[in-house]
């Protein structure tokens, strides 16, 4: 299918391509069925109090159930983790992305039990920009496993980070 995107918004994107993130799964349960998408868009906002937000597209199938159930899981990618990100990007569809990957339920939502790091929300707002949603959640549980080892995304594929040596922070 031809590409009908904007010069403005080819450039947008080809810059984007530029910008490296720790891919996450975004989860989320209504009436004991579990919905989940990868996302790069994840962002902190404050500590105080503990805030993150999430862009989902309007179209995406856990973009309706996470509104309606008001909860949603940040499940932060290990680099153990490389073969979920197409299941949960289209691959599979619906329950089907959870057949892999150890889930467990945290305060009622689905939670990788390995993950980097995993942040249970409660919805607080949601922005409609475009074709997203900024969706702003109030972090109510925060959890994370000691080895850092994040999986990332750069220039449309799976990357690895590796410290600068010497440098300290
Ligand atoms: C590495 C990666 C990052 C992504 N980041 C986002 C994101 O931040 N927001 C979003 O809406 N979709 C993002 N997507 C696309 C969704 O994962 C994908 O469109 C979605 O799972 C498919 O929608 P469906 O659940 O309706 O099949 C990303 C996909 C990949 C592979």
């Amino acid at each position: 299918m031809a590409d009908t995107s904007t010069e403005a918004q080819l450039a947008f994107k080809a810059a984007m391509r530029r910008f490296t993130s720790t891919i996450c799964l975004i989860t989320t349960e209504l009436n004991g069925v579990r919905h989940g998408m990868a996302a790069t868009a994840v962002q902190s906002v404050t500590a105080d109090p503990p805030t993150v937000l999430v862009c989902i597209n309007q179209s995406a199938s856990v973009n309706q159930p996470l509104k309606i159930s008001g909860k949603f899981a940040v499940n932060m990618l290990h680099l153990s983790h490389a073969d979920l990100v197409p299941l949960f990007s289209g691959q599979l569809k619906g329950e089907e992305r959870f057949h892999y990957g150890e889930w467990l339920s945290l305060d009622g939502m689905p939670v990788l039990s390995d993950a980097q790091a995993a942040f249970v929300c409660k919805l607080k707002d949601v922005v409609h920009v475009g074709t997203h949603d900024v969706v702003l959640g109030e972090v109510l549980e925060a959890r994370f496993i000691e080895s850092i080892a994040p999986l990332l995304y750069e220039n449309g594929q799976l990357v690895r980070s590796s410290s600068i040596s010497g440098s300290a922070a």
